[in-house]
């Protein structure tokens, strides 16, 4: 965990309704540890943001959309700007999960644009990265991870300069909604390897204090485990974030 103020993720993806979103985000304000040791976010579906905004607010929870568009405004039916997320309340966004470049073809040259994008009206990023299980078995896990960081964040790599606010997600496919978490030295091991890459390229300042987070199977029963290795941050949580019974154990998880 390091230094780093830890940070505890929901990532809603396209589940619950509005009523139930509104519930949760009550719950998780009205039980999650009075102390603010751990920052708190939830990434709920777009049309539930305005709608939880008021009790995310009053709960310390930072509210994040699970994508956006790279454009300010313009004609491009269907999608939804950086602007209009900070419109309805939005400090974070979440830019290139697993799910939005297996099932969508997004590209990390497209993830680039969102983060230039969103980093210009100051919406913090959380860009996502991970391998998949060929990649893995073929002993390619570095490589990949190299080669998304580069692609994704190549207007960092050009201004020399990468915000110190911009979170990255360490997510391998073959641990998302699968129950197979990567070990925590698994993990640590790809997390070490992702600061050390972005220590050689911004320097060792910025990588200190970049948060990593780690994604993929997070549950109650392991999330301390995780939580001890030196470069894992926090945690960007999907299935178990969905109910206030597994998702409260794990933002609460330095009180338990
Ligand atoms: P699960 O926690 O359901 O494996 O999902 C992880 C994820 O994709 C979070 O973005």
């Amino acid at each position: 965990m390091g230094s780093r103020k830890p940070l505890i993720a929901g990532n809603w993806k396209m589940n619950l309704t509005l009523s139930q979103a509104v519930e949760l985000v009550n719950a998780v304000g009205t039980n999650r540890a009075k102390s603010d040791d751990v920052d708190v976010l939830v990434a709920p579906p777009f049309t539930f943001l305005g709608a939880v905004r008021q009790e995310a607010s009053a709960a310390r929870i930072f509210l994040s959309a699970q994508n956006m568009h790279f454009e300010i405004k313009g004609a491009y039916t269907g999608e939804i700007s950086g602007r209009m997320l900070q419109d309805v309340g939005c400090t974070h966004v979440i830019l290139g999960h697993s799910e939005r470049r297996s099932i969508f073809g997004e590209k990390s040259q497209t993830v680039d644009l969102k983060v230039k994008a969103a980093v210009m009206i100051g919406l913090i990023p959380i860009v996502c990265i991970g391998e998949s299980l060929e990649e893995r078995e073929a002993e390619k896990t570095f490589e990949i991870i190299k080669g998304q960081l580069e692609g994704s964040l190549q207007n960092f790599l050009a201004d020399d300069k990468m915000p110190r606010s911009t979170i990255i997600a360490y997510e391998p496919v073959w641990a998302i909604g699968t129950g197979r978490t990567a070990t925590p030295g698994q993990a640590q091991e790809v997390h070490a390897f992702i600061r050390g890459w972005i220590a050689e390229k911004f320097g060792k300042p910025t990588s200190d204090e970049i948060r990593i987070l780690y994604g993929g199977s997070v549950t109650p029963a392991n999330i301390k485990d995780l939580m001890r290795e030196p470069d894992i941050d926090g945690a960007l949580v999907g299935g178990a974030s969905l109910k206030a019974d597994t998702f409260l154990p794990i933002v609460n998880f330095l009180a338990a």
